[in-house]
């Protein structure tokens, strides 16, 4: 039986009074079920503050991004020893909007996916298709693509701790989610082709959420599908109390 997991991805918002009112508030209510975690996945500036908010807490913290690379010359950029020397759990890799806008690709988004293993952190690795590919019926191939090439090389029980987020680019911040059966087709789609490649005891055990448009109106339905262990969420996790709602419905 798979955890739920529900992770906010407030992306490039709050500032830091902002970020710390929102961790004391969800630290104090968040509830105490074994079965459901939740993670926030905040900007850089906010993370020592809010690993320090959390401590001894079932909130997790998580970076939105990082580089693969160890240190070096890599302006502007942050390393996954920074991010675990900090106490962050999670690194979000590859979401629609770092492949459209910072050029990550399939090649990068697997080399920070080793590089999380090797340093300790849980990549939330991100997939999902355009509306164009997906009226082309080709979302199906892609995601195969994009699985295959984002976890090659990894072992079985690094892909088995993966977590795998499928957000149909379509879905997001635009209000249309896609339907949960749509997103369990896809969702169930990936673990079978995390069977092909490893195993049905590891594809089991890997956590698949949806992303797009989430919100604690949808989010019941979406968590009774099969393959769907939980949700990535945008918009509707900025607020303490509609991230607590996504959360209880994990309970
Ligand atoms: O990573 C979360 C995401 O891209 C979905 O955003 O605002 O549609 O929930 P939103």
């Amino acid at each position: 039986m798979r955890n739920k997991v529900i992770a906010g991805n407030w992306k490039m918002n709050k500032i830091l009074a902002e970020a710390n009112q929102f961790t004391d508030d969800v630290v104090k209510k968040v509830p105490s079920n074994d079965n459901v975690e939740s993670i926030i996945c905040a900007p850089f500036p906010f993370l020592t503050s809010l690993v320090e908010k959390t401590k001894g807490t079932k909130v997790k913290i998580g970076a939105q991004n990082m580089h693969y690379e160890e240190k070096g010359a890599f302006t502007g950029e942050v390393s996954p020893v920074m991010l675990k020397d900090l106490g962050v759990t999670h690194v979000v890799i590859g979401h629609s909007e770092r492949r459209e806008h910072f050029a990550e690709t399939d090649e990068t988004v697997n080399k920070k996916a080793h590089a999380a293993f090797k340093h300790g952190l849980t990549p939330i690795v991100c997939v999902g298709e355009t509306l164009e590919q997906r009226e082309a019926n080709e979302t199906m191939d892609h995601i195969e693509k994009q699985i295959r090439k984002g976890l090659e090389g990894l072992s079985d029980e690094q892909v088995a701790s993966t977590i795998v987020a499928y957000e149909p680019i379509w879905a997001i911040g635009t209000g249309k989610t896609a339907s949960s059966e749509d997103a369990n087709e896809v969702c169930t789609h990936i673990r079978n082709v995390i069977k092909e490649a490893t195993s049905e005891d590891t594809a089991e055990k890997v956590v698949i959420q949806y992303g797009g448009s989430v919100k604690p109106a949808n989010i019941d339905e979406l968590l009774t599908q099969s393959d769907i262990d939980g949700a990535l969420v945008g918009g509707a996790s900025l607020e303490a109390e509609s991230f607590l709602a996504l959360v209880e419905a994990g309970t």
